[in-house]
């Protein structure tokens, strides 16, 4: 193994194909930012695009930027780019409301499209949003349906013919363990299940490929690794096959088969726009499609190959320098099990991520007691990882977590 050194990771990022896309992003100096699966870094253009939307678009051309400046059609367009970064076609992906509103609508038209099965599949440890808003949706049709919560080593067993839906998430929110998406679909279908995919943390972090795993529907955040800005409007996927198969609830006028017909009485739309509501966040949308614009530019293999060996390197300096500390490395080291992050559980992990932050190294903590770090390949660069692992030492050499400042606890971790 080549010897870790600094240096030997300066030369890395000196070699590294994918560095000139870190000048795209702005991030202040002095800064290791490992946060990118929480909050994506602001593009640079993103701020003269915005003032663009609100001076010109709004101000100057005020209604007429519906037409003129493409406002109507923004959501699907933007949907189409996403569409190529998830293995989807144009006219499959919609950008639109938030992440959990679209597993409602989601949810709602699988279990419509599967009207005699009762059980939904969902992971127990998921980021909880999905689960409530299934809750939610049990409570509101009230027609005997519950959900069956699996972990990772028992969702195949689980995927049986009394199965509805299947909805999970590719990639861990905590441990990064990425699922199996070809394999899972596959056996959902054979028992006639469909299967919803939460792509929060893949769209953007690696290679994503719905079509060919012959997935029914998708949903995902625009915050994360698409650099869409905080609340960005998250997307929706509906293949193909089911459009105009299935309608979503929130049958709001955008998602009528003749919007600007003004007709008393809904009739759906027959495609993707189905899975629209109302009017769209334009500010959110325009600034959304800059960091779009720069991830269509990168190469997805790239960005891959180069996430899993920050990945690697990551954990590798952690067994080197941070054995001795208490922290137990929840990712799986398999590279085609982990997303684009890595996670440490510890005992005091909220007060040594603070103690973290404190030094200028930003990751996050997700209670009980796990420490995340995001890498972004876009603007991750290799020595990051060697500065945040040798960071976290020294904290942890000198005990500076366990001042109390670091124990304060905050509304967002
Ligand atoms: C897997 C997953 N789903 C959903 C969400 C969030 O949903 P929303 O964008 O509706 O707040 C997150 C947020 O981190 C997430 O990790």
């Amino acid at each position: 193994m080549a010897k870790l050194t600094r240096d030997f990771f300066l030369d890395l990022d000196r070699l590294d194909a994918l560095a000139p896309f870190r000048d795209e992003f702005y991030l202040p100096d002095g800064l290791i930012y490992l946060d990118g699966n929480s909050l994506g870094a602001l593009p640079r253009v993103a701020a003269a695009r915005a003032r663009d939307v609100v001076e010109r678009e709004w101000g100057r051309d005020l209604i007429t930027s519906w037409n003129r400046n493409g406002w109507f059609q923004l959501a699907a367009r933007l949907g189409d780019k996403i569409a190529g970064l998830i293995g989807a076609e144009h006219g499959e992906v919609m950008v639109c409301d938030a992440t959990g509103i679209n597993l409602y609508k989601l949810l709602s038209m699988a279990l419509d499209m599967r009207p005699d099965r009762k059980t939904i599949i969902m992971e127990g440890s998921n980021f909880p949003t999905d689960a409530y808003m299934a809750q939610g949706l049990i409570r509101q049709l009230n027609r005997g349906h519950q959900i069956e919560f699996v972990e990772i080593d028992t969702v195949l067993e689980k995927i049986t013919e009394d199965v509805a839906v299947v909805a999970l998430t590719e990639v861990h929110y905590k441990t990064g363990h990425l699922l199996d998406m070809k394999l899972i679909t596959r056996r959902a279908h054979e028992v006639g299940a469909l299967v919803i995919w939460d792509l929060c943390h893949s769209a953007g972090a690696l290679p994503v490929d719905l079509n060919g795993c012959q997935a029914d529907f998708a949903l995902g955040c625009g915050y994360k690794y698409l650099n869409g800005g905080p609340g960005a409007p998250a997307f929706i996927y509906v293949a193909r096959r089911h459009q105009g198969r299935a309608v979503q609830p929130l049958t709001g006028w955008w998602s009528h088969a003749a919007p600007f017909a003004f007709e008393r009485d809904y009739r759906p739309a027959a495609n993707i726009w189905q899975t629209a509501t109302g009017t769209q966040p334009i500010l959110s949308l325009a600034v959304l499609e800059c960091g779009l614009d720069i991830l269509c530019r990168a190469n997805m293999a790239d960005i891959r190959r180069k996430s899993l060996n920050l990945c690697d390197y990551f954990i590798d300096l952690m067994e080197i320098y941070c054995a001795d500390f208490g922290f137990t490395c929840v990712t799986p080291r398999e590279r085609q099990c982990r997303g684009s992050q890595v996670a440490f559980s510890h005992a005091h992990g909220f007060a040594v991520m603070q103690a973290l932050i404190g030094q200028n190294i930003i990751g996050d903590f997700r209670a009980p007691d796990i420490v995340r770090f995001g890498l972004t390949p876009l603007y991750s660069r290799y020595v990051d990882v060697w500065d945040a692992v040798i960071g976290l030492k020294n904290i942890m050499e000198q005990g500076a977590w366990k001042n109390p400042e670091y124990h304060r606890v905050t509304t967002v971790t």
